[in-house]
């Protein structure tokens, strides 16, 4: 008999990931179209030899750290859901390689790849369908009742993120009674509950209207802070973008022209396609205080003189400056920054607002 082989690995983390190693690292990512391919098979149309095909996806690499929201922005047809197709191996890539907590995607075996599809993504669709039938709570809890969990953890996880998008005093309520953008919410916080460690969200705020998209937007955040999934999102707003990575990828015409931080595309645009970009964004609402606090405790002499840390104001670090600029008009003393836990994470003084708010002034603060 021929020896077993070794078994194919699959993403059930059984031991811990390598601490150093990017959660999900794409390398060289290539997605070739063959137009006419299929009705070519079919023997619809005439063999053809040295066809080139056309590259939607062009040697395109970044890595995604475990927890963050990784933005993937570009004009229509600039390859977004292809990759994200290829990471779901919903398509099959051209060339490169893919790996998610150290394992190869591209070559996962049918079961394991089950098991992928399964445990370690989700992938999230423009329209949140609602089962009409099923109550708020049942709605949210569905995705894990589907891989098992029991009923009491569930409903549990379920009640804790309607509570997140403001529908705590509802979950037993059905769809029909809920407005448009309430199931909206409903539909995100199912997403977020899920026990997938993986969400790839393609477009999903793109056809709400800007309210409710604006609202999403800030749900997101908060749903992500409390359950700390890692993100994957693809828009063609830069805005959004801005509002929602970590990291953002730029794609133009298949290619990564640039990846960073919101301040790193905006103070060193990489191409003057970026640099047409940002000049349309509204920095005093995408810059936050967490991007441009000065960090504290990396710091080794804070001045102790001024009276810093009794008096000072503090915000949280999602705060957006066009907010931050009354504050820091209210006093003398720079702002303080703290994180979810209420941690100071860094200070801000008016001058940093102003620097960071300036497009042609550089700001030195951007840690790398
Ligand atoms: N199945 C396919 N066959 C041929 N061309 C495709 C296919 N899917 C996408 N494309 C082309 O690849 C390019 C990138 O598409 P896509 O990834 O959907 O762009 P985006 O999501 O950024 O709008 C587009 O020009 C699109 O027409
Ligand atoms: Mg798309």
């Amino acid at each position: 008999m021929t020896a077993q082989p070794t078994a194919l690995p699959t993403l059930h983390r059984e031991e811990p990931m390598d601490p150093d190693k990017p959660f999900i690292r794409v390398e060289n990512l290539t997605k070739v179209f063959h137009p006419g391919k299929n009705r070519r098979m079919l023997g619809l149309l005439p063999p053809k030899s040295g066809q080139k095909g056309f590259v939607a996806v062009d040697d395109v690499s970044f890595e995604v750290e475990r927890g963050q929201i990784f933005v993937i922005m570009g004009l229509s047809g600039s390859g977004k859901s292809t990759i994200i197709r290829m990471v779901n191996r919903l398509i099959d890539a051209s060339d490169g390689t893919i790996s998610v907590d150290g394992k190869d995607v591209r070559s996962l075996a049918p079961a394991a790849l089950r098991d992928y599809r399964n445990r370690t993504i989700n992938m999230v669709f423009q329209h949140f369908g609602l089962f009409p039938h099923k109550s708020l709570v049942d709605n949210v809890a569905f995705g894990l009742k589907v891989r098992g969990v029991d009923k009491e953890a569930r409903e549990a996880k379920a009640a804790e993120a309607l509570a997140i998008v403001g529908l705590g005093d509802r979950i037993h309520a059905m769809p029909d009674q809920l407005s448009g953008g309430m199931k909206q919410r409903v539909g995100l916080a199912r997403a977020l509950a899920t026990d997938a460690e993986i969400l790839l969200m393609d477009e999903p705020f793109s056809a709400l209207d800007p309210l409710i998209r604006k609202d999403m937007q800030e749900l997101l955040i908060k749903l992500q802070q409390n359950f700390k999934k890692t993100i994957i999102f693809v828009t063609h707003d830069l805005n959004e973008a801005m509002y929602l990575g970590d990291k953002i990828m730029v794609m133009k015409q298949g290619k990564n022209i640039q990846c960073g931080t919101a301040l790193d595309l905006l103070e060193a645009p990489a191409d003057p396609y970026i640099e047409d970009f940002v000049a349309e964004v509204d920095r005093s609402r995408v810059l936050t205080a967490g991007m441009i606090a000065r960090p504290t405790a990396s710091h080794s002499s804070p001045p102790e003189t001024g009276g810093f840390g009794s008096g000072s104001s503090r915000v949280p670090e999602g705060t957006v400056l066009h907010d931050l600029l009354p504050i820091l008009a209210t006093g003398s003393q720079p702002v303080e920054v703290t994180d979810q836990d209420g941690t100071i994470v860094g200070k801000i003084t008016a001058e940093d607002v102003f620097s960071a708010l300036s497009p042609s002034k550089r700001n030195s603060n951007n840690a790398a």
